[in-house]
């Protein structure tokens, strides 16, 4: 297969994988599920979901990368023969789709960073109502989308360790500090208690409540992004003696820490313009027409230019260290099928990428189906790849951690919790996802 990179460090590889699993999804979709009810018992399923079945699914997703050494379109093939071959398909399928919208969605991000970075967020509600429509639609979206796409391109065409790892080197903390920072400013505002109120308020009956189920496991899904071959196509570069779980446990540690502060930002700040509008809006938009316009009217002056630059800095920052590992699949999988060279890979995959993303881009409505659709999938495929390594072919797993120092004890463990736990709950999670998602549509 003639591959000869490899990661600088694990600590390269941990950051690069936390800079794919942290992104829109904890900034964007947390704010936009969250606001659609579930409080507390929202994110208390959340962070079960994410422990009891992402993480273990993570394990598992690294092991086939790095078992495998394979692109994620041919890993399944090879860990299990040919009928798990469809695996790979879906893994491409839903990872091109994925980065169809998710670059409209950072082009979003992007002309919201120029508009803090020239201080002319919209400050009265006229304006804040013009807002979402006027950077979503036309040639602005366009613009953002083709702007963005290219820029994925660039920085995945440099390589694994002189594109990806070393953007997410200096990214990954930068976004820390800068996220830290803003909890803290969102604190002293004085609506801050409302907010977390709103976020972490408890209603025993949303714990059972089959929308707020829905959400939490579309949250936890997208937002650690395993399932869909992404982290695998990063852990083919691994060492044999790489500490498997324990990287994927701070993988998975630093996305849920970056998705409740950042909520912990987000929501003192839509709770000053009411929370009620919030609520009953509960839309894409969230991200992108409510904040602005809090961010605007909460703090004029230099502060408040630094803080909303931060934020859509970081939320820029963000969504390309994902952008990036979503498109390292289609790109890996290129390199190692037909042999083309990473350049080659990359610009034809952003093409057909960018041509795939254009009614996403000229329609919101299409990416928020485009979104229920993807998120389904990504866990249809999540359920297979829990069958292949739990089920079908668990001495993969075995064998690969206890080579890579995991006692045998704690190795079985995962191995029970990957098949008795996490199996039937995405299985679980997936029929109730799916019935939502069709009352959505249906409704
Ligand atoms: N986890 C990323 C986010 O939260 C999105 C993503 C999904 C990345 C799937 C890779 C794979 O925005």
């Amino acid at each position: 297969m003639g591959r000869k990179e490899s990661w600088g460090s694990g600590l390269g590889f941990v950051l690069a994988s936390a800079g794919s699993a942290v992104g829109l999804g904890n900034l964007w979709g947390f704010a936009y599920r969250a606001s659609q009810g579930g409080g507390g018992a929202f994110v208390l399923l959340y962070i079960f979901i994410v422990l009891l079945v992402c993480l273990p699914l993570l394990i598992a997703e690294m092991v086939i990368g790095r078992t495998t050494g394979s692109s994620p379109l041919t890993a399944p093939l090879k860990a299990g023969g040919k009928s798990w071959a469809p695996l790979g398909w879906l893994f491409l399928i839903v990872s091109v789709g994925i980065l169809s919208y998710y670059v409209v969605l950072m082009g979003y991000a992007g002309t919201t960073l120029l508009h803090a970075f020239l201080g002319d967020l919209p400050l009265d509600k006229a304006a804040a109502g013009d807002y979402f429509p006027s950077i979503s639609s036309g040639g602005v979206s366009l613009r953002g989308q083709l702007l963005s796409i290219v820029l994925t391109g660039v920085v995945v065409g440099a390589g694994i360790r002189r594109g990806i790892e070393r953007l997410t080197k200096w990214g990954m903390p930068l976004l820390f500090i800068m996220l830290i920072g803003l909890a803290i400013w969102a604190s002293s505002q004085p609506n801050a208690q409302e907010g977390y109120a709103f976020l972490f308020g408890w209603d025993w009956s949303k714990l059972t409540d089959p929308q707020t189920i829905s959400n939490a496991f579309k949250q936890a899904f997208f937002s650690v992004g395993t399932g869909i071959g992404a982290i695998l196509a990063y852990s083919i570069y691994l060492n044999s003696k790489s500490p498997i779980p324990g990287e994927a446990a701070a993988v998975v540690s630093l996305d849920t820490a970056v998705g409740l502060l950042a909520g912990c930002v987000t929501f003192p700040l839509v709770a000053i313009l009411g929370l009620g509008d919030l609520v009953g809006e509960g839309s894409v938009g969230t991200l992108f027409s409510t904040l602005p316009h809090g961010l605007a009217i909460t703090s004029l002056g230099l502060t408040g230019w630094v803080v909303s630059v931060c934020f859509f800095g970081l939320v820029f920052i963000a969504a390309i260290t994902s952008a990036i590992s979503l498109l390292e699949v289609p790109v890996s999988s290129l390199i190692d099928q037909i042999g083309w060279s990473r350049q080659k890979s990359v610009w034809v995959s952003i093409i057909l990428i960018a041509c795939i993303g254009l009614p996403s881009a000229l329609d919101v409505e299409f990416l928020v189906k485009i979104d229920s659709i993807m998120n389904a999938l990504l866990i249809t495929s999540g359920l297979i790849l829990a069958l292949l390594v739990g089920w079908s072919k668990p001495k993969l797993l075995i064998e690969d951690l206890t080579n890579g120092g995991t006692p045998r004890e704690r190795t079985n463990t995962f191995l029970w919790t990957l098949r008795w736990i996490t199996t039937p709950a995405i299985a679980l999670g997936l029929v109730i996802v799916l019935e939502e998602t069709l009352r959505g549509w249906s409704g």
